[in-house]
């Protein structure tokens, strides 16, 4: 008669959601905040009935990227549930996004801008070394955790670098900015999907959505290809296309001796071959820090 009391149900892992509390929402999913075995959480909520089987295609990559993935400076996936219309994503929960602190929304506290930047590039090194691209870089899909830590988040984009089919087509429509796009793959706009996924599998795609990233990062919201001030969703992709890139503007720029400057022209060079890599990004930014550490112990 006690049968319910004990039943294996009990035991498992349960999830709870706050549907008045929303985190973030994107293109097919919504953020919440929740609970999980008591803990606090961030749930990913991803309907299902997009209405065809690629988008399950899509959902599983996000999930089983994210499973492979076990790195300080990546969003960590804590567990996965699954309902008839939804599936769950069970994440670690933060407190922010770059964007927020960029725009001002996130006041908390933050790491040195180089350690920032050394905790994103070291998270993107990692996916990488995991023979993963994320294809997503872009400040609101960079997290700020609860002990200020940054955390690259969103795998909804990533594939695997292998992939050589076009077998994982994109979600069709749109699914946020294209100002971090590289140039590369706005060339493929209105090609076929297969030229856009042999182009986006590419890891040099992330490098220059990191260069962009660092520079809206370090001016607090200006862009390299704004003609020196705010990003446009017009006006940017065409000058990403262009090359037209502005770094030294006056109001949202870096002056040309600044550290990061050649850094983040390397970063978001046009042509991909010629893009730094992420192994000078990490190490010219550890000379830095510890230039700064010298100078402070003086
Ligand atoms: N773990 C989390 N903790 C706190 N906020 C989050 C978390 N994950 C996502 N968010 C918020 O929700 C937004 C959308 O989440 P994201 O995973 O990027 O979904 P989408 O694929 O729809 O862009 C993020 O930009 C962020 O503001
Ligand atoms: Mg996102």
């Amino acid at each position: 008669m006690f049968a319910n009391f004990f039943s294996p149900k009990r035991s498992q892992p349960t999830m709870k959601y706050d549907k008045e509390n929303v985190l973030g929402r994107g293109f097919s999913a919504q953020v919440f905040s929740g609970t999980f075995n008591g803990k606090q959480v961030a749930v990913k909520r991803i309907e299902k009935s997009m209405g065809m089987n690629l988008d399950e295609a899509a959902q599983k990559l996000e999930e089983d990227t994210m499973k492979n993935l076990d790195h300080p400076n990546v969003l960590k996936l804590l567990h996965v549930q699954d309902d008839d219309d939804f599936k769950y994503l069970i994440l670690e929960l933060c407190i922010g996004t770059i964007a927020n602190y960029v725009d001002g929304t996130y006041k908390g506290g933050m790491p040195s801008e180089i350690d920032g930047m050394i905790q994103m590039t070291s998270g993107l090194q990692y996916i990488h070394s995991r023979h993963f691209v994320h294809r997503d870089i872009k400040p609101a899909n960079v997290l700020i955790s609860s002990t200020f830590v940054l955390k690259i988040s969103d795998f909804g984009l990533s594939r695997t670098v292998t992939t050589t089919s076009g077998s994982f087509p994109m979600t069709s429509g749109p699914k946020g900015t294209r100002v971090y796009y590289s140039p590369e793959f706005l060339f493929t706009e209105g090609k076929t999907k297969e030229e856009k996924e042999q182009i986006r599998v590419n890891v040099s795609i992330d490098v220059f959505s990191l260069g962009c990233l660092f520079f809206n990062y370090l001016t607090k919201g200006g862009h390299p290809f704004a003609n020196g001030g705010f990003p446009n969703e017009i006006f940017t992709p065409a000058n990403i296309q262009r090359g037209e890139k502005v770094l030294d503007g006056e109001k949202r720029g870096l002056p040309k001796n600044h550290y990061a400057y050649a850094m983040i022209d390397g970063m978001t060079e046009k042509v991909p071959d010629y893009r730094w890599k992420l192994e000078k990004v990490l190490a010219t930014l550890n000379a830095e820090a510890k230039r700064v550490q010298t100078e402070q112990t003086q």
